[in-house]
């Protein structure tokens, strides 16, 4: 279509209306091909975040995504497809734990994953804390390790999705990351172009959470799921909660250990349950008959986790990198925690080199925050409560700022809040 005009496609979103197919191919081909400038893209994007999509716009949206690369054929394996996207959280490792339970389970999990940006960890800087692992693989290494291992974390290649990756690094600069209908299209348009079979949504709820409400995170889940099912990929969502950390760390090698401790069978009771929880959805939708929570106990997760990290050239016995300094903060009274705000500790373990502020800054794998305590547990006056963890003692200061008045000592642990807070499923299915 090369008779649309910039303009009037920005008008009418700008005035409520509902791009045509026309403009919404037209837009994605000229904008990925870098025939319309980032001005006019970006006008377009705010005129979405603020009138949104409707339906069927949005599902004409997240195509034209699709289509502007190559969709991956897992077809040939011989085992279910089955992954898991996250729409990001402070200490959510849960991937880690999941793609080699799953393939435990009997699933080949293609689990292709994005880099952290702000206060929300990456699944690849995380690995990349483990010596001698790589995350870049080709599509032919990608489906020889799914037949051989089972699964794969590896990134995202640049020929899926790639209107993605040039609208998401706009949104990041122009203030229209938190928008439904975009968020919809970036997330479901690189997970159809991966081409699993099956697919469970970790949809984050709370502080640390794109989503801050729960009647906004069904909305997103709600139209990701119709997204999903409308390509023939089934796909179901969780609701979980994230105003506080899950598990006790947030940081790169930090959050691999606890994931090894974990998949040894121990771990923090809160990210064993979202795991769990996922990982049933996911034996679900993929048709197997297994149940995650034994498989965990066999050992089987972490025989499939060694694989998968050896295959892609780390040593899952070397030791993982640690902080030069750590600097522990005191509990300052008697009591329980009764709130540890998951933005406050995200933001320190960013300022402390465990995120970037630009997507091409570099990331320490060692620095990053320990809870010694989870929220509803005891503490005592001087006893540690939390460890920030850096090889930079200068960003200290900037870490202990944002967590000032990110945690609440109180004098009895309030109710135990449920982690999983909803399910979305397509219609029909149970
Ligand atoms: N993750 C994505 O891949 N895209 C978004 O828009 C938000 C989170």
């Amino acid at each position: 279509m090369s008779d649309c005009s910039a303009v009037e496609v920005i008008c009418a979103k700008r005035d409520g209306r509902a791009l045509t197919p026309a403009e919404i191919a037209w837009f994605i081909e000229g904008y990925t091909a870098g025939a319309i400038p980032d001005e006019q893209a970006s006008a377009l994007l705010m005129a979405i975040y603020f009138r949104e999509m409707q339906s069927d716009e949005l599902a004409t949206w997240t195509q034209a995504m699709i289509d502007s690369g190559e969709r991956l054929d897992l077809s040939g394996l011989d085992r279910p497809t089955v992954d898991k996207h996250s729409t990001g959280g402070v200490g959510d490792k849960v991937s880690l734990v999941l793609a080699p339970l799953l393939a435990a389970c009997g699933a080949a999990v293609p689990q292709l994953s994005g880099r952290g940006l702000g206060h929300t960890g990456g699944t690849l800087d995380k690995l990349e804390a483990i010596a001698g692992w790589r995350a870049a693989l080709s599509n032919a290494e990608i489906l020889s390790q799914l037949a051989d291992v089972g699964a794969v974390i590896c990134a995202a290649g640049a020929g899926l999705a790639p209107a993605d990756r040039r609208i998401y690094a706009l949104r990041d600069v122009t203030g229209t990351v938190p928008s439904i209908p975009l968020i919809a299209s970036s997330i479901m348009s690189k997970k159809i172009a991966e081409g699993t079979g099956a697919l469970a949504l970790d949809v984050k709820v709370g502080s640390g959470a794109f989503m801050k409400t729960h009647a906004a995170a069904r909305m997103l889940a709600e139209a990701m799921v119709s997204l999903g099912e409308a390509h023939g990929v089934r796909t179901a969502a969780l609701l979980t909660r994230m105003d506080t950390v899950l598990g006790l760390t947030a940081g790169n090698a930090l959050e691999v250990r606890e994931s090894v401790e974990t998949l040894a069978g121990g771990g923090p009771a809160d990210l064993v349950e979202v795991t769990l929880a996922l990982a049933r959805e996911m034996v679900e939708l993929a048709g197997l008959d297994a149940d995650p929570a034994e498989v965990l106990a066999t050992g089987a997760a972490m025989d499939s986790w060694r694989a998968m990290i050896a295959a892609q050239g780390g040593d899952p016995d070397a030791d993982l990198p640690q902080a030069r300094v750590v600097e522990t903060i005191n509990a300052p009274a008697d009591g329980a925690l009764g709130h540890l705000d998951a933005l406050a500790v995200g933001i320190a373990a960013w300022r402390l080199g465990a995120g970037r502020a630009r997507k091409e800054d570099p990331v320490s794998p060692t620095a990053g925050v320990v809870c010694r305590a989870a929220e509803g547990d005891a503490v005592r006056a001087g006893e540690p409560l939390l460890e920030l963890h850096t090889d930079d003692e200068s960003l200290l200061p900037g870490a202990l700022a944002a967590l000032e008045g990110g945690f609440e000592i109180v004098a009895e642990a309030g109710p135990k809040k449920p982690l999983v807070l909803d399910r979305v499923t397509a219609g029909g299915r149970a």
